[in-house]
C-alpha cells in the first residue's frame, strides 16, 4: 500500500468535520424516521402489552398503514445515512447505529410479512411475531441510545447552532407523533357504536 493510499484512508476516517451536522439533524426524512421509529415502538409495545380491545384493533390498523406507507422512505433514509457516515472510524455510537439499523430492517421486513400473512394467510407465524417483538426491544436498546447520546452531546457542545438543530428535530418529531396519536384517538372516537336509548311509550 502506498503512502498516498494510507494518507487517503486516514483522511477518510476523519470526515466528521465535512458532514454538515446541522443539515443532517434538520432533514425532513431524518425527523420523519425518528417519529416513525417512536410511533411504531410505542404503538407496537401497546399492542403487545395491553389487553385486546377495539382501540387496540384500530391501533394495529394504524400501525400497519404507517408501516406500509413509510417502509420505503425510512429504508431510503437508513441507506442514505449509512452512506454519509460509513467511512467514520468505529466508535460506540456507530456500533449502536449498526446494531440498531439491523434491528430496524429485520423488524420492518417481519412486519411486512406479518401483514401479508394476516391479509392472505390462514394465521400469522408465531416465530415471526417473536422476531418482530424481539427486534422492537433491540430498537429501544440500540437506536434510541444512538440518537439520544448524540443529541445530548451535541446539545451540551453548543457549536455552530447545532443545539437549535437538535431542538428543531425534537419539536418536529413531537409534532408528527402528536398528529399520529390524535389520528388514532379520532378513529377510535369515530368508530364508537351508536348508543341506543329505550323509548318508553
Ligand atoms: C420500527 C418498526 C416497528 C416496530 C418497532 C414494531 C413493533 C411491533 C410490536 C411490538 C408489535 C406487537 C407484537 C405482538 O403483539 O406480539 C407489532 C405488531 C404488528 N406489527 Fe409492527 N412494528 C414495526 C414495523 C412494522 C411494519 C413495517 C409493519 C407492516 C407494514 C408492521 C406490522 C405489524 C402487524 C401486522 C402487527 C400485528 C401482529 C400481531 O397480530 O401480533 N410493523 N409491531
Ligand atoms: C436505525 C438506524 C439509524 C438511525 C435512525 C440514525 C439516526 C441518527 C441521527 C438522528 C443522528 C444525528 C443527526 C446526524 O448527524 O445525522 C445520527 C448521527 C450519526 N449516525 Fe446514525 N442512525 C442510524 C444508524 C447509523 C448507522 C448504521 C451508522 C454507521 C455508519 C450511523 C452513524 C452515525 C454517525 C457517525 C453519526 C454522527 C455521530 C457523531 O457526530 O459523533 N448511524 N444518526
Amino acid at each position: 500500500m502506498s503512502a498516498l493510499d494510507i494518507s487517503n484512508q486516514s483522511n477518510n476516517r476523519n470526515l466528521s468535520w465535512k458532514v454538515d451536522r446541522n443539515r443532517q439533524w434538520t432533514l425532513q426524512l431524518a425527523t420523519a424516521t425518528s417519529a416513525y421509529l417512536l410511533f411504531m415502538t410505542l404503538s407496537g409495545l401497546s399492542l403487545w402489552l395491553l389487553p385486546f380491545s377495539v382501540p387496540s384493533q384500530i391501533l394495529v390498523f394504524v400501525h400497519t398503514v404507517v408501516g406500509v406507507v413509510l417502509f420505503l422512505p425510512v429504508s431510503w433514509y437508513n441507506l442514505r445515512h449509512w452512506l454519509v457516515y460509513r467511512r467514520h472510524q468505529m466508535a460506540h455510537i456507530i456500533l449502536l447505529g449498526y446494531v440498531g439499523v439491523v434491528a430496524v430492517v429485520v423488524c420492518n421486513v417481519s412486519g411486512l410479512v406479518l401483514t401479508e400473512q394476516a391479509l392472505f394467510g390462514r394465521a400469522i407465524s408465531y416465530s415471526l411475531d417473536t422476531i418482530h417483538t424481539a427486534t422492537t426491544s433491540a430498537i429501544v436498546g440500540f437506536v434510541l441510545p444512538h440518537i439520544v447520546l448524540i443529541a445530548v452531546r451535541d446539545g451540551k457542545a453548543q457549536v455552530l447552532g447545532i443545539l437549535e438543530a437538535v431542538k428543531w428535530h425534537g419539536r418536529r418529531v413531537a409534532m408528527y407523533l402528536l398528529a399520529l396519536l390524535a389520528s388514532c384517538v379520532l378513529i377510535v372516537y369515530a368508530s364508537q357504536p351508536p348508543r341506543l336509548s329505550v323509548i318508553r311509550i
